[in-house]
């Protein structure tokens, strides 16, 4: 695998492999790496030549300077999973190289950025659009590799290629889960012991709510996952919404014409976690 933390080092190495007739397969991530990554990476290696990974924790799309301090980094561990995986060329870049001056790109993605993590987080997902438009400048992929845990965080990305004409397929994939249900998480390392007994409550709230589809009207639902939360006396709900597959926005009645899926965010102590799932 070669290690690249600089810019140029990284685009000089890519563009010579394209030169030789190389696709590349690119999957950015914020480290920690865990099952959920790696799924992300097995994809990309195979329906590539060559399988380039970034890990950079991107202070420009956390709102919460204790989330970016806490963010867990071990980039040695890291290193031993990427071998694992078959990963040719690691981009690991300090904050000074990604911004080198100051940035102040603004980008508008509209209805998509006001709702759940958008409303929730404010500013944080135009710096993960930053970050990723100066990521695909650097390596150039022919398919990138996102997962549908942070389903908004994919609509966006998508919209981002959109709007901005970059020749980059956008992969989603879906979300690995460990065995009891709870989403594979660089975040739920900072779960207690405790904390971490009770986390599976998320998805197991998001599945009964499915169940529940045909007998109550979305309203009714939010209703009840909200209570249903609130009589833990753990969980602090921070939003629990149910939306369309696309344009996530809010929908009133099931008979929505494309998909339905219900999104959620809630703390776990100090540990801010969301899921999701497909109701229709
Ligand atoms: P990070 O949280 O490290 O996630 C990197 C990629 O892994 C994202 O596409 C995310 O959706 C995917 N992923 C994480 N957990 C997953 C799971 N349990 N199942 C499936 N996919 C999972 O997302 C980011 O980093 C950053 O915002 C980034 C795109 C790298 C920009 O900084």
């Amino acid at each position: 695998m070669k290690i690249f933390k600089s810019r140029e080092e990284t685009t000089t190495y890519i563009d010579r492999q394209k030169a030789d007739g190389y696709s590349i397969g690119f999957v950015p991530t914020m480290g920690a790496l865990h099952e959920g990554h790696l799924e992300l990476m097995r994809k990309a290696k195979k329906e590539n030549n060559l399988l380039v990974v970034s890990v950079f924790v991107n202070p420009k799309q956390f709102n919460n300077p204790e989330d970016l301090e806490k963010y867990p980094r071990n980039l040695a561990k890291d290193m031993e999973a990427l071998n694992s995986v078959g990963c040719d060329v690691l981009f690991a870049p300090e904050a000074d190289e990604m911004y080198p001056g100051p940035e102040n790109t603004n980008y508008d993605f509209g209805q998509l950025e006001n709702v759940m993590e958008g409303a929730s987080r404010k500013g944080h997902f135009n710096g993960v659009a930053i970050v990723v438009r100066k990521l695909f400048e650097i390596v150039q992929p022919d398919k990138a590799y996102f997962g549908e845990k942070d389903y908004q965080q994919l609509a966006i990305i998508k919209e981002l290629v959109k709007k901005v004409h970059l020749q980059v397929e956008i992969i989603p994939c879906p979300i690995v889960r460990e065995k009891d249900g709870l989403a594979m998480s660089s975040r739920n390392e900072r779960l207690t012991d405790e904390e971490r007994k009770m986390a599976p409550f998320i998805y197991q709230t998001l599945q009964n709510a499915k169940n529940k589809i045909s007998q109550q009207s979305p309203e009714d639902l939010k209703k009840w996952v909200k209570k249903e939360f609130e009589k833990t006396g753990l969980f602090q709900l921070d939003y629990f919404e149910i939306a369309d597959d696309m344009y996530l926005q809010p929908i009133q009645s099931w008979d929505n014409r494309t998909g339905t899926m219900g999104f959620i965010a809630v703390f776990l102590g100090k540990v801010r976690l969301i899921d999701n799932i497909r109701f229709i």
